[in-house]
């Protein structure tokens, strides 16, 4: 063995005890930690031929780069979509590394990690009150969760004219309906052949994200005889609008298309009473895409594909990894490899099923509560604003607005806003027009913290009115 590399095997317990001191100093300075750093040049290095070892690594990664990394994991980091850790999801993502397993069999090579991927995903579809008629795995994020529902729904689109797509390819047009789908759902149509020009899109209702179910009915009416895949979004990234799901539903008893449900935050409304109406209906969706990195709050590199049981022929023509003997038969022996896209995986449920043991119901009722509550104040306040005002109303925990004049100089708001270091929210494009998203979905985000974020914003107003 390389002398560096068994040095450092003699020494782990110093070096994990040294990452969990700087990993505590961290995450305890978070809340102070700014939300962007101006200056992010790094100074190019060479590979070297020894090895430092990991303590003088670390050393240098303290020194040279984490003063640049930025709290996207804080309290006061409102841009994209972007959950935090919480302590039982970083316990179960260091465990992840420790114990490095592929999930794959159930019958694999006395490997439990797909066992405890199911059991994840069962203990999901109970947090989320979806019903058992669903299987589930993980992928790396929504993106991935969208590509997988999208390309089983291929498969189906295709068996539906007499093709079997993931042996013979795509011949004939199958039509894709999206209203107001997310960027990656483009992304996924791209990478599965459809032409992501090809989407024929559904009228929203007037000053929504939300599709028109009249104009749905009449595109159905107009494509019928033709396999129709419909993408409907549980929770848009700008205002998080949620198509009608149960209106969608009596639809699909009249035509026959398959529905892909992309919720991938919105998802998470099932965990509060009083918001879970929104999903009324979604237990009759073919497929459904659902983040953990956001909501959930743990580390990224999570989301799950849910698909109906019914498919599971179609989700195995599709991603079967046949001609490897060596990897057992996909006809009879289940395996995630013929299940999802990727062949080896890291073991994602394992953070997952640890926030699930550790908080339960009500640690995610509150969570997501949390965030909905401190997005209604943070609309509050900008009702009241002089300056400022909302251009959609606060449905759940994304609070879009803008400025109330002066609409030319929203991106010298939001660029003063964020080159502050206090908080950091990111621009969108609300019928046609440039507005600020703040997201709330951190589990760490306080009143305390929408005090701050209000305090930022008046400085950022005097400073440029
Ligand atoms: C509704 C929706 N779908 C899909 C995605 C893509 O998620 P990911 O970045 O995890 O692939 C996002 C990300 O914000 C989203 O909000």
């Amino acid at each position: 063995m390389n002398l560096v590399l068994k040095n450092d095997l003699n020494l782990l317990s110093d070096i994990l005890d040294e990452v969990k001191s700087s990993g505590i100093a961290y995450l305890n300075g978070l809340d102070l930690l700014p939300t962007s750093v101006s200056d992010q040049d790094i100074e190019e290095i060479q590979l070297l031929g020894t090895g430092h070892g990991t303590m003088k690594s670390l050393e240098i990664f303290k020194e040279n780069y984490q003063k640049l990394i930025v709290a996207s994991s804080g309290p006061r980091y409102l841009g994209f979509v972007i959950g935090g850790t919480t302590p039982a999801a970083i316990a179960g993502d260091w465990l992840t590394s420790i114990f490095d397993q592929n999930p794959q069999s159930l019958k694999g090579a006395g490997d439990i990690s797909a066992q405890i991927e199911m059991e994840t995903i069962r203990l999901l579809l109970e947090l989320f009150n979806l019903p058992a008629q669903f299987n589930g795995g993980f992928v790396s994020g929504a993106t991935m969760a969208n590509f997988t529902g999208l390309a089983v729904a291929r498969q189906w689109a295709g068996v539906s004219l007499g093709m079997d797509i993931a042996l013979e390819g795509m011949t004939s047009e199958i039509v894709v309906l999206g209203p107001t789908p997310h960027s990656s759902v483009f992304k996924a149509l791209s990478m599965l052949g459809f032409g992501s020009s090809n989407v024929v899109k559904i009228n929203s209702l007037s000053g929504r994200e939300a599709l028109d179910i009249s104009d749905l009915e009449s595109k159905l009416i107009q494509y019928s005889g033709k396999p129709v895949i419909l993408n409907c979004s549980a929770g848009t990234v700008n205002t998080v609008d949620f198509d009608d799901i149960r209106a969608i539903v009596e639809l699909k008893k009249k035509y026959n298309f398959w529905l892909h449900i992309d919720a991938a935050f919105g998802g998470f409304a099932a965990c509060s009473p009083s918001q879970k109406y929104l999903l009324n209906g979604w237990e009759h969706a073919d497929s459904i895409t659902i983040d953990c990195h956001k909501w959930m709050n743990v580390p990224y590199d999570s989301a799950i594909i849910l698909t109906k049981k019914e498919h599971h022929t179609l989700q195995t023509q599709t991603f079967q990894n046949s001609n490897a003997p060596y990897l057992g038969d996909p006809e009879t022996d289940f395996s995630y490899l013929n299940f999802l896209p990727e062949n080896s995986r890291r073991f994602r449920a394992l953070p997952a099923w640890f926030s699930l043991m550790a908080y339960g119901r009500e640690g995610f009722q509150s969570i997501v509560e949390n965030s909905i509550s401190n997005a209604q104040n943070f609309g509050s306040y900008l009702d009241k604003s002089d300056a400022l005002e909302l251009k959609a109303p606060v449905r759940l925990n994304v609070v879009c607005f803008g400025l109330k004049r002066s609409g030319e100089k929203t991106a010298e708001f939001l660029s003063v806003l964020n080159s502050r270091g206090k908080v950091f929210m990111t621009a969108t494009l609300l019928d046609g027009k440039l507005c600020i998203r703040a997201a709330f979905v951190n589990y760490r985000t306080t009143q305390a913290d929408i005090a701050i974020v209000i305090e930022e914003l008046e400085a950022v107003c005097i400073q440029l009115f």
